[in-house]
């Protein structure tokens, strides 16, 4: 691919110095070329010329000759020009080549080129030519026309001064379209007789005609009733007259021969020609550059994928490993009696303008913020369907669902104990923008809706209790199952009612509308703005009287497991394990009234200790006992005496078989109601 990208690069550069190399000749001309202007000012001496003795010559007097004299030498004199001297006599032709000092030799004007002149004398035909470039005389110029000057064509020393030499045919039939360029097809080549004079070629075309006219001309001077007024360098630009009858195009340059190419269509051609090449050459860079990145970007996700995918493979080998269970990083398995979300959506934000098919239901909850339906997702096929849960929060709760949606979104934070996301989106209704939270739904409600109308078993009550834990355990967790560091988060409003049963009797954490990020880079500052945020029921101690330990982040966490007590505390207290089991109550229940606020809780939990009552009874489980032991260091006064989430699930852990331990079955015996103890 580098090497690639060199020659991309290499070529790039290349077709710069073309076009540059190209346009230069132009840029040039605008500016005034120096090198037409030199040929007629360079000095009228040389230092080498051809020498060779007259010689017999197969040189005829009707074109352009080389000498075939392989000889230079330097000159003697300053100011000598170039010479050769043609001469025939009878049927013999000889050459001659030398230095000639013009001042002392019969008169020939002299020109950079050697123009051969024709001398009349006696018994033969001479030509001669005197030039002022180096080893000029190589070179012998017959088929030019050479006209007599008029009195301002000679020079201050009476040399002849130069005028440019022109193709000049007059009018002749041509056989040239006006399409792209042609060549004059003129034989005849003439030195202009004027000093300014520029060639011009004009084509004309008629019904039956096409001429072409080739000659000199002084611009000074109209030609068919037009003005020249621009003449281009070194070639001919044929630009199109208006005449009536006829289509006439006319050129004039300036520089020797130059009418001998007519051009038509340069410039438009040049431009189709440079345009694409342009492009290419300005957009193959950055396309080049574009391709390297996003096959990159492909590789690097298909290369993720895969990993992930191995990881995934490992990890549901683990999963027989408990505590190596990496189920968080891509199985989508919900639990659930049929609601099934597709893993390719999960955990994702709904980035596409296109909204899910959704059609809401029933309302099943409606909380501080926002209310909860229950949901289709519309399948292709119209009669089936998944059943989700909606969370819309009204346009004023936006910070609401925006913490919510940001906590879901990290996809380190998916666990089978954490509410499954599906995506969140903005929807406008004609009741206006609203905010939805789409996940996965359950049918059997909320933990406090469950505990109200069932009493559960030991087996139930390990379940619910060690798979809250492990919610727990990993919102606050700094790292996945996996070692993947993840952001740890605290929950802030743990109770029943925020918690919900899955069908395989297991808990999962859901509104997460209050929950912060425990970002390291928060300040003291941020966390005390973060405010004193909850249900005053389920309110730590340290909550109540706004003293949480902003410098440790693990306070938080600490909040968490005081409420985590209480919730553990109210499955116990629906578990046939416990011996009579009352009526479902929250935890205070009838120490309060039903929402208390956080001053009636004060007094409750601060100024008299309080917490909710364990019974003696109870602990004649084995079971039931350790829940216990586990609630009370879970609510201590000292936020920094209470366990970790992480630990109280570890406990769980090793509870499973304790009801077969257990001294008592659980529906055989009845405590006694009076045998109360509080184990706070
Ligand atoms: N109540 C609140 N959220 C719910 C959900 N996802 N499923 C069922 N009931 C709910």
């Amino acid at each position: 691919m580098s090497s690639e990208l060199t020659k991309c690069l290499w070529l790039h550069f290349f077709c710069w110095s073309l076009i540059a190399g190209a346009i230069s000749p132009f840029l040039r001309a605008s500016a005034g070329d120096q090198s037409f202007l030199e040929m007629y000012s360079s000095e009228n001496s040389v230092k080498w010329c051809r020498r060779c003795k007259e010689k017999p010559s197969s040189c005829s007097n009707q074109s352009i000759c080389t000498s075939n004299c392989g000889t230079s030498v330097p000159c003697e004199r300053p100011g000598d020009t170039c010479a050769a001297i043609w001469r025939k006599r009878g049927e013999n032709v000889t050459l001659e080549t030398r230095c000639l000092d013009p001042s002392q030799e019969m008169y020939v004007p002299h020109f950079k080129m050697c123009m051969m002149q024709k001398r009349e004398e006696l018994n033969e035909t001479t030509y001669m030519c005197s030039c002022t470039e180096d080893e000029c005389n190589n070179m012998l110029y017959f088929a030019l026309d050479f006209k007599p000057r008029q009195s301002d064509a000679r020079g201050e020393n009476g040399e002849m001064l130069y005028s440019g030499l022109c193709k000049f045919c007059d009018v002749q039939e041509s056989t040239c379209n006006n399409q792209d360029t042609c060549q004059s097809n003129c034989d005849r080549t003439s030195i202009c007789e004027q000093v300014g004079e520029v060639c011009v070629a004009v084509w004309k075309k008629n019904d039956t005609h096409t001429t072409l006219e080739t000659k000199c001309h002084d611009p000074k001077l109209s030609l068919h009733d037009i003005m020249l007024e621009e003449h281009t360098p070194n070639k001919c630009l044929m630009k199109e007259r208006k005449v009536s009858g006829e289509t006439m195009y006319m050129c004039s340059c300036t520089g020797d021969e130059c009418n001998n190419v007519l051009i038509f269509s340069e410039e438009s051609k040049e431009w189709q020609e440079m345009i694409p090449k342009v492009m290419l050459i300005s957009l193959l860079p950055p396309f080049g550059i574009a391709v390297v990145v996003i096959t990159g970007f492909y590789c690097y996700r298909v290369h993720r994928r895969r990993k992930l995918n191995k990881e995934w493979e490992k990890d549901v080998k683990s999963m027989k490993h408990p505590n190596m269970d990496c189920s968080d990083v891509h199985a989508i398995m919900i639990d659930d009696d049929r609601s099934d979300i597709s893993s390719t959506c999960a955990n994702n934000l709904n980035h596409n303008t296109e909204l899910l098919p959704i059609e809401l239901d029933t309302l099943v909850g409606k909380g501080r913020f926002a209310e909860v339906y229950k949901a289709k997702l519309k399948q292709n096929t119209s009669e089936q369907f998944e059943t989700l849960a909606v969370k819309i929060f009204p346009y004023e709760e936006y910070a609401s669902w925006k913490t919510e949606k940001d906590v879901f979104s990290d996809v380190n934070l998916k666990h089978e104990n954490i509410l499954q996301f599906l995506t969140a989106e903005e929807r406008k209704t004609d009741l206006g923008k609203q905010y939805w939270l789409i996940t996965a739904f359950h049918f059997k409600g909320n933990l406090q809706e469950y505990l109200t109308k069932h009493i559960i078993s030991w087996e139930d009550l390990w379940k619910l209790g060690g798979s809250l834990a492990q919610g727990i355990a990993h919102l606050h967790s700094d790292h996945t199952p996996c070692g993947r560091p993840k952001t740890p988060v605290v929950h802030r409003d743990l109770k029943s009612s925020n918690i919900l049963v899955k069908s395989d009797l297991t808990c999962c954490l859901c509104d997460f509308g209050l929950s912060l990020r425990l970002d390291p880079t928060l300040s003291v500052d941020d966390l005390a703005n973060s405010g004193q945020v909850g249900t005053a029921r389920y309110m730590a101690p340290e909550v109540l009287e706004s003293r949480i330990n902003l410098e440790n982040m693990e306070s938080f966490k600490q909040t968490d497991v005081y409420s985590m007590a209480l919730v553990l505390w109210e499955i116990t207290s629906r578990c046939h394990a416990i011996g009579e089991v009352k009526d479902y109550e929250p935890p205070f229940g009838s120490k309060v009234r039903e929402h208390p606020c956080v001053e009636s809780m004060k007094d409750s939990v601060l100024r008299d200790r309080g917490r909710p009552e364990i019974l003696n009874s109870w602990l004649s489980h084995q079971g039931i006992q350790l829940v216990c032991e586990t609630i009370t260091e879970c609510w201590d006064h000292d936020p920094e005496a209470r366990l970790t989430a992480q630990c109280v699930a570890e406990r769980f852990d090793g509870m499973e078989h304790l009801d077969r331990l257990s001294g008592r079955s659980c529906s055989e015996e009845k405590i006694p109601e009076d045998s109360s103890v509080n184990t706070k």
